[in-house]
């Protein structure tokens, strides 16, 4: 089984209720998305390398640490990925960011894959998938497969909400990959939408109902 990171952060679950909350408008629900991210790169990244370096401060010279780690590749779940980027991006400025392109089938639940496109050597560097929702697991699972596919071996992943069954669907399917979640909400409804969850993602970031 995959390292599973549930937030325990009184911040992090702050910001996540309000999230959820219906009456919260789009420009605050990307604000949350963003701070949310931010506040969990900041637990994901805690392994980064570190090398000592002189440097002088206006005192006296003086060895200390800079990160030193793999080159870094942010990758999105489009859409609703897209909405965590800035939050990490915010953290380590120079990541690369690749991109790819899923849909959930609304009648089978099952992800259907468009689009794919990945930062140049994949293989070296640290990557970190980001979508806020793990429901089926379906759409992680096949976005980290088709990253391994193409060489990616040092790969975390992010949501910030999680079913209970995307959560083993996942670890069961990928278990060297570290999965980081803000919380693990009670289950999964007919239509396979999240309880108590907080909607569709993708439509309450960028406004489309
Ligand atoms: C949502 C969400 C995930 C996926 C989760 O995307 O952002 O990618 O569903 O569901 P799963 O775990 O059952 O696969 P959606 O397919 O609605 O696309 P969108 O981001 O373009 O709205
Ligand atoms: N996708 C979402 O945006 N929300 C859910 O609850 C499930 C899948």
């Amino acid at each position: 089984m995959s390292e599973l990171h549930v937030m325990t952060h009184p911040l992090i679950r702050h910001k996540i209720t309000l999230l959820r909350m219906e009456n919260t408008g789009t420009s605050e629900f990307r604000k949350l998305v963003e701070e949310i991210s931010m506040l969990m790169g900041y637990e994901a990244l805690t392994d980064l390398k570190t090398k000592d370096i002189e440097i002088r401060t206006p005192i006296e010279d003086t060895i200390q640490p800079v990160i030193d780690g793999k080159k870094m590749a942010i990758v999105p779940i489009l859409r609703a990925g897209l909405g965590m980027v800035g939050g990490l991006l915010a953290l380590v400025p120079n990541a690369k960011i690749g991109h790819i392109g899923m849909y959930r089938d609304e009648v089978t639940h099952k992800p259907h894959a468009y689009y794919c496109k990945l930062p140049p050597f994949i293989e070296q560097r640290q990557i970190i998938v980001v979508d806020p929702m793990l429901a089926t697991g379906g759409s992680l699972c096949d976005a980290v497969s088709e990253i391994k596919a193409q060489g990616g071996r040092y790969i975390k992943c992010m949501c910030i909400i999680a079913a209970p069954e995307g959560v083993e669907n996942f670890t069961s399917n990928h278990p060297d990959v570290p999965l980081y979640v803000g919380c693990v909400d009670r289950c999964l409804n007919s239509n396979a939408y999240i309880c108590p969850g907080l909607g569709d993602a993708g439509d309450r970031i960028f406004g489309t109902k």
